[in-house]
């Protein structure tokens, strides 16, 4: 098995990770479906570099939290490429603010995206990922579903409750032959960092061992490590890259 006939999916790829990861998963020859909710522009830009690099790639728009979003965009990957191997749930928000002062909107937003669009995009192309030869479903959880974290309440909620979805995924999809398996990155250079203030970056940074935050590289090696026939007897796992902040 080699990336080279392998159909990926990830969801939020338009920027940050998960663009980080589909061209990754690009330069390893795969087919990309690179899902976007607004960011068009950078979406065409991640195509345009994956065909440059040797994989072949199409953008297509769908908000997860949409079921009818998804399931048209399950039709243009069976249309465009066939049947999918792998499906990586990255998609995810952000709505911090102390618990007493969180409102239920917060809450339920956070929810609808990070545990909504997994459930959405899980569901529809479960089957693809059962038939597939060694399928596999990767979720991007984050340290924070470990650790907890000040004003995410709703967000490490979320997280963690990935760590459970996974786990049952994978006895579920384990007659299949196929994986399912968690990657949970410490802090990463992307948008959703730059929401951090430079007082708090600067406390993070101070906390973790390798003294740097995590590269968008870092992330996507990991993930694509775990797509492919190397990662073929890991299920169920959870994959800390965090530069040793959770020793
Ligand atoms: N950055 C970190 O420090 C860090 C650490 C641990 C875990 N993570 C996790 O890694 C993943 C990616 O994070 P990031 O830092 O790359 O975030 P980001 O830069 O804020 O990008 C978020 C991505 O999610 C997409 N998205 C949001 N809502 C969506 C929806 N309803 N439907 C489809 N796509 C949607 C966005 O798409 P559009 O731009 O097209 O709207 C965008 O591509 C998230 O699950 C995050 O929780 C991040």
């Amino acid at each position: 098995m080699s990336m080279d006939d392998r159909t990926c999916l990830i969801t939020g790829s338009g920027r940050g990770i998960g663009r980080g990861i589909a061209e990754h998963f690009g330069k390893e020859g795969a087919n990309v479906v690179v899902n976007y909710r607004s960011s068009e522009a950078s979406a065409v830009e991640a195509v345009d570099a994956i065909k440059e690099s040797g994989g072949d790639a199409i953008a297509v728009q769908a908000d997860v939290t949409d079921r009818d979003d998804v399931d048209a965009m399950r039709e243009t990957v069976h249309e465009a490429f066939g049947s999918l191997d792998v499906l990586v749930n990255n998609a995810g928000i952000t709505k911090d603010t102390r618990f007493t002062k969180m409102s239920r909107d917060e809450w339920d937003q956070v929810m609808n995206v990070n545990l909504g669009g997994t459930f959405n995009c899980t569901q529809a192309f479960y089957d693809d990922i059962w038939n597939a030869d060694e399928g596999r479903l990767i979720n991007i959880s984050s340290i924070v579903g470990k650790q907890g974290n000040f004003g995410q309440a709703n967000y490490a909620t979320a997280k963690s409750g990935l760590f459970g979805f996974t786990r049952t995924m994978a006895l579920e999809l384990a007659n299949g032959g196929s994986t399912a398996n968690c990657v949970a990155p410490g802090f990463t250079r992307t948008d959703m960092l730059e929401t951090v203030p430079d007082d708090v970056q600067e406390k993070i940074i101070a906390e973790i061992p390798l003294g740097r935050f995590a590269e968008i590289e870092d992330i996507a090696a990991t993930v694509c490590f775990l797509a492919d026939e190397d990662s073929s007897y890991i299920t169920g796992e959870v994959l800390d890259v965090n530069g040793g902040m959770d020793l």
